[in-house]
Parts: C-alpha cells; sequence; structure tokens
C-alpha cells in the first residue's frame, strides 16, 4: 500500500442491526492506514451512533446531501475514492443502486464513484432469496459490482439461516484485495467458480485416518481472489482450519469419496473449476466401526483401495466445451516432465505445478508454481504470496474464457 497517499475508502452503512460489527471493519481499515469516509444512511444511524463513526474513523461523518453543500458533496465523496465498501447492504439499498435510485447521499455516492464497489449483504434468509433481491444481485453483479454471498448462521432473533454478514476481518481481507488489484475490472463478473480445496482424510476407524499436509492455503486464496474479481464461489473444502473467505459458499467434507460428491453435486453450473485440494489416491477398504485395538500380536495390515480421480472424470464431463478446468500437481522431482505428463492423463486446460517437500508449498505462506497449459504453454510464477500466485491463475484463467458477447 502506498502510504504516503493511502487509498481512500467510502464505507457506506446500511440500516440493518449488523451495522454494529461494521466497526470493527472500519477499524481494520484505519489501523492498516487506509483514510476512511464513513457514508451511513438516515436510517443506519440508528443502529449506530454519529459519534461512534466520527471516533473511530477520525473524520466527520457524512450522512446528508445538504451538508457542506459547497463542497458538493453528493459528488466529490464517490470521485474521490479507491473503494465503496456497503456493509451491510440492506436489501432496500441494493433495490436503489440496481436501478440507480439517488434519494441521499450514500445512493447518490454509489452513482458517482468510478472505482471498485463492493456490497457485504446482511439481512434475513426471505429477503435474501426473494427474487426481487436475487434479482438486483444479479443486476449489480452483471456490472461489475461485486456482491459477497452473506454467510449462514444466526440472525437477529432466534432464527438461523443465510443473511449474516461475514466476520469483519474477512471483509477486511476482500476490501484489502480489491484494493490491491488496483482499479483492474471485475474480469469474473458474473461467473461462476468451482474451487476445492484442502487435503481429504481417508478413514482407518472413528479416530484415526490416512492424510496429507495440505493447510488449504493456495485454494481459500483462489477463491478471495476469484471473489475480489466479481466470481460467484463455491468452495469445496476438505479438512481446512482457516476462516471462510467473505462471501463464498463453503461446503465442508472430509473424505475423497464426500469431496467428489460435493463436486460433481456443482459442476455442470460452474463456467470454471479449480481441483486445488489434495486428494488422496487411496483409502483403507473399509473402515472399522470402532476404535482399533491392539491385540497383542503386533499391528495388522491395512487393506486400501484406490480413490475415484475426481480431476479426471470432470474432464470427461464437461457439461460445456469452454467450462475452463484447472488441475494442482504436487511433485517432488522431474518437476516439468511429471506435470506435462499429468496435463495429458488429465485432460485439464491448465494445470498449476508446484514442487512439495523441505517445507515448500505445503503449509506455506508462499508459493511458486508454473502453470502448464493445453496448448504447451508454461508461465513461471515467482515466489510470492498465495494470493498473488493465485491472481495469476486468474489472468490465465480469464484469457480462456469465451466472452459472452462475441462467442469467444
Ligand atoms: N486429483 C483428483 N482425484 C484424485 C487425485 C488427484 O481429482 N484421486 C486431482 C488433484 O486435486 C489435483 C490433480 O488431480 O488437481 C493432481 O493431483 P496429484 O496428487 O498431483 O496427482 P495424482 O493424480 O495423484 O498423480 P500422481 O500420484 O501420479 O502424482
Amino acid at each position: 500500500m502506498n502510504t504516503e497517499n493511502p487509498p481512500e475508502v467510502v464505507l457506506g452503512v446500511g440500516a440493518g442491526i449488523a451495522a454494529y460489527k461494521v466497526c470493527e471493519l472500519l477499524r481494520r481499515f484505519t489501523e492498516s492506514g487506509h483514510r476512511v469516509q464513513v457514508v451511513p444512511t438516515a436510517e443506519a444511524l440508528r443502529f449506530v451512533g454519529e459519534p461512534t463513526w466520527a471516533a473511530l474513523s477520525g473524520r466527520p461523518v457524512a450522512a446528508g446531501v445538504w451538508d457542506a453543500v459547497h463542497e458538493v458533496p453528493h459528488v466529490r465523496i464517490g470521485q474521490r475514492a479507491d473503494l465503496v465498501f456497503v456493509a451491510p447492504a440492506t436489501a432496500d439499498l441494493m433495490a436503489k443502486a440496481a436501478h440507480g435510485i439517488a434519494d441521499d447521499l450514500l445512493t447518490n455516492t454509489l452513482l458517482t464513484a468510478r472505482c471498485p464497489v463492493v456490497f457485504a449483504p446482511a439481512m434475513h434468509t426471505e429477503m435474501w432469496e426473494h427474487p426481487a433481491t436475487q434479482a438486483n444481485v444479479a443486476t449489480l453483479r452483471a456490472r461489475g459490482a461485486i456482491v459477497l454471498d452473506p454467510d449462514i448462521g444466526r440472525l437477529t432473533g432466534t432464527d438461523t439461516g443465510r443473511g449474516r454478514l461475514p466476520d469483519p476481518a474477512a471483509l477486511f481481507d476482500a476490501g484489502r484485495l480489491v484494493l490491491a488489484r488496483g482499479g483492474l475490472p471485475a474480469d469474473l463478473a458474473g461467473r461462476r467458480v468451482l474451487i476445492s480445496a484442502g487435503g481429504t482424510r481417508e478413514p482407518i476407524d472413528p479416530v484415526r485416518f490416512i492424510g496429507n499436509r495440505s493447510s488449504g492455503r493456495q485454494g481459500y486464496a483462489l477463491a478471495a481472489t476469484a471473489l475480489t474479481r466479481g466470481a460467484e464461489v463455491r468452495l469445496v473444502s476438505a479438512n481446512v482450519a482457516l476462516p471462510d473467505p467473505a462471501g463464498a459458499d463453503v461446503r465442508r467434507v472430509g473424505s475423497a469419496v464426500e469431496l467428489r460428491e460435493a463436486v460433481l453435486a456443482e459442476h455442470a453450473t460452474a463456467d470454471i473449476v479449480v481441483m486445488a485440494a489434495a486428494v488422496a489416491d487411496f483409502r483403507p477398504a473399509e473402515s472399522a466401526p470402532g476404535k482399533i485395538k491392539k491385540t497383542g500380536e503386533g499391528p495388522s495390515p491395512i487393506e486400501l483401495v484406490e480413490n475415484p480421480d475426481i480431476l479426471l472424470e470432470l474432464t470427461r464431463r464437461r457439461p460445456r466445451g469452454d467450462q475452463v478446468i484447472v488441475g494442482f500437481a504436487a511433485e517432488t522431482d522431474h518437476v516439468l516432465e511429471h506435470g506435462r505428463a499429468k496435463l495429458a492423463r488429465k485432460g485439464c486446460d491448465l494445470l498449476v505445478v508446484n514442487q512439495v517437500g523441505e517445507g515448500r508449498a505445503f503449509g506455506t505462506e508462499d508459493n511458486q508454481a508454473v502453470v502448464l497449459g493445453a496448448d504447451g504453454s508454461a508461465t513461471d510464477i515467482p515466489n510470492g504470496p498465495k494470493e498473488e500466485l493465485a491472481d495469476r491463475v486468474w489472468d490465465l484463467v480469464a484469457a480462456r474464457l469465451t466472452r459472452p458477447d462475441t462467442g469467444r
């Protein structure tokens, strides 16, 4: 981040009870050096008052089009912004934004902003699922706005369902990643992405399993960055202990068989499928119903059977010729040679090959790779944060997507 000239974030606050969580989001922005202008709607101030926003942002709150009119706030705030982040985005606020209604300072700002706009909706499940809301969300996404799917969980009152505002830490990460793109267009807008992440565990008995060292970081970084490029993200997560990326629809699985089921249930509607999960090649032929006990006669061998090759199944069952399928390959030696052979064998469009072992790739923050293309291309991605690698992978994917307007 440029500390001399830190990014200008407009934090639009809608009238929802989740506004209290947005105080924490604001703190994260200001503490990491961003300048933040809070623009609450008039009704939002019923939930969290002006003094709180002013104190946490270190700036007067901009709430009305009639305040400081000589500064033309209804135009200037949007024009100056590097990012507009609306949280909680209510059904009403998104309806107005989708239809270009500008009846207060925040909705005016949404019309004048030319920077990336993120909406973090929070509302009751019925309101989120209503066709009117879904149509408005689709309109906003098609125009390049980033609309994060709400989380599933406890809502106001005693009910639970989809509609909860994601955690402030995850929202902040989304904002940080969008800013890091420096205003580049949301080139995955309107695309549905299916990502598998983590490592499968193959049960031996109720307490033991055969597993691997995958932390899920690379898959989660792919999910978080795809969201910031406008994609709708389904994340099939195998044994990952990381916080969910804000806006992703996460399904949790344990074994390879469960992962296969979850992936096959979603792949037909996906534009892009990325198999970043480390899938165990073998599983115990049987999982003992109770904990295996020592018998005093030494260990008994565990018979293994082969797991289905999910990536191979996905490429063989492509629902459309233009679906882009990306595989990962973890290799310890002869990386390129094995990678080329694997790409051909699996039939995917891109294979991200990284060298593992001796502290490389698994569980680390950084990663490096070479991405092999079915077209014979090879792209080196130098060592760097997993989010950067993820962004380079999305660049390569985006270049292979069929454009809806031209058919190519
Ligand atoms: N994969 C899969 N199903 C499996 C095994 C792997 O879908 N049963 C996917 C992984 O998600 C990854 C790719 O295939 O995208 C390559 O995984 P890797 O473990 O490197 O390859 P393997 O198929 O296991 O080949 P090998 O054992 O020869 O290295």
